[in-house]
């Protein structure tokens, strides 16, 4: 008989998932943990981390909730603490209480982006999302876009995209044009890509930090002369360490001029093109073929939250698409691990628009124009006879002592990178053109104007 064969306990194990209730009692605790190292973030400082930590790796038996809930208060004890309002250094601000909703939502769901059988509604969320935001950067009815997990594979995607345009593939004399100050993953996209650092070609920025097209036209023709293929050309919008924008307008003209993919990296400042706030160059973005926006580097959108958009969206098809043999597909819908390089991918567009949704247009404006006054008062404030100061029209300063040979740049940087992290100041130090500066990300909505003037005692103290 086949009853006396099977028995339940080998295969049915319904208390790894657990009852709702317990569900509910376990995520409230969770909650209360979380929140209870929020509100230690004052005491603890942007950066605390114990020497001591220690990683605990699985045993045999499986760890008791106790256990498990002690290791969660240590790694949250020993992370960088986004909240904090002296969480200066980097583009990761502070998260938006709707999109940590978003992603408990998308990890209970666990549905996957690989294809519409997988995750239906989200499919058509995520479909619906880019396209709204294609439609707001002023695309036409062509465009559409991909969620990715950050940036790089956000420009990654572009590029990959972009050479297949050209009908390059795997031409070794292919070349991609971005500036000098553009990301540090372009070169990691380049590797990928089965290139070298010959097939990426840096062009110099002007004293404000964008790129300076007399030197462009001179590259591109020089690319002509040596036989090289430019697939694309990036416009930074929005440079990782002064927050420069590359001449949009004149690059796209020169790309249109010369049949040239124009790829945008919007991942700091391409979501200012869905506000008013006036910034040069964003009213031509809409002649990009595509561009990165990344809301997770400064509205509190949580990691991971970028995205890609295309103004044709044949063109990714084209590129990515393999056929999904083990999948049942529909004919009017696509599957969307067919539009980029992810296959499997969470259903973290949920955070994306559940912050979206809950700022609405005027509270990105409100987020993203606080930023920009936040630095503002800085550099009114830091005194400018001391510091030389490198910026441009969005969040981010840099900045170093006038007058120091760059050994002892180095040395004032670090000195003062670790004193103001004793006093709860958490800022980087970025390498910029040989030298060190000190970079502070002036995206944490939760600095007042009292924070900046405490920092700015510090610094203004140097003699
Ligand atoms: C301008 C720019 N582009 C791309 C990236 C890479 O983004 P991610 O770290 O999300 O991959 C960064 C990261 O800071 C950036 O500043």
């Amino acid at each position: 008989m086949i009853e006396d064969l099977i028995n339940d306990k080998d295969i049915y194990f319904p208390s790894y998932i657990g009852t709702n209730d317990k569900l509910i009692t376990l995520l409230n605790r969770a909650s209360q943990t979380l929140c209870d190292w929020f509100s230690k973030a004052d005491k603890n400082g942007p950066l605390p981390f114990d020497d001591n930590f220690k990683c605990i790796m699985p045993e045999e038996d499986g760890n008791s909730e106790e256990d498990l809930f002690s290791d969660i208060e240590s790694l949250l004890n020993n992370s960088f603490n986004p909240v904090h309002p002296g969480s200066l250094a980097h583009l990761d601000p502070p998260p938006l209480i709707f999109s940590i909703l978003g992603d408990l939502i998308a990890a209970g769901l666990n549905n996957n982006l690989l294809a519409y059988e997988l995750s239906p509604s989200v499919t058509l969320l995520e479909e619906s999302l880019c396209k709204w935001f294609a439609k707001k950067i002023g695309f036409n009815d062509f465009s559409g876009g991909i969620a990715a997990s950050g940036g790089t594979l956000s420009n990654l995607n572009a590029l990959i995209a972009a050479r297949n345009n050209a009908g390059l593939g795997s031409n070794s004399n292919s070349v991609l044009i971005v500036s000098e100050d553009a990301h540090s993953s372009f070169i990691k996209c380049i590797r990928i890509m089965g290139l070298d650092a010959t097939n990426l070609v840096r062009i110099k920025t002007d004293n404000q930090g964008r790129m300076d097209i007399n030197n462009l036209r001179k590259s591109i023709d020089k690319c002509l002369i040596e036989n090289k293929k430019i697939f694309a050309i990036v416009a930074t919008l929005g440079t990782t360490v002064r927050g420069a924008i590359d001449p949009i307008k004149e690059i796209s003209e020169i790309c249109n001029e010369r049949n040239i993919w124009l790829h945008i990296d919007g991942s700091i400042g391409g979501i200012f093109a869905i506000t008013s706030i006036p910034i040069e160059g964003l009213n031509y973005i809409n002649q990009a073929n595509s561009i990165t926006i990344n809301p997770q580097k400064i509205i509190g959108i949580t990691k991971t939250s970028s995205l890609l958009l295309v103004s044709n969206m044949t063109t990714l098809k084209n590129t990515f698409s393999t056929g999904l043999p083990y999948i049942s597909s529909k004919e009017d819908i696509t599957n969307r691990g067919e539009l980029g390089i992810q296959g499997s991918r969470p259903a973290e567009v949920i955070k994306l628009w559940l912050g979206l949704r809950f700022l609405g247009l005027h509270g990105i404006e409100d987020i993203l124009k606080s930023s920009v006054k936040r630095k503002d008062f800085f550099i009114e404030n830091i005194d400018n006879n001391k510091f030389e100061i490198y910026s441009g029209p969005l969040h981010i300063v840099s900045f170093l002592p006038k007058g120091l040979t760059t050994k002892d740049t180095d040395f004032w940087t670090q000195t003062k990178v670790n004193e103001l992290m004793k006093n709860n100041f958490m800022l980087s130090r970025p390498m910029f053109k040989g030298k060190y500066l000190l970079r502070v990300v002036m995206g944490n909505y939760n600095t007042n104007y009292s924070h900046i003037k405490d920092l700015l005692k510090f610094l203004n103290a140097y003699q």
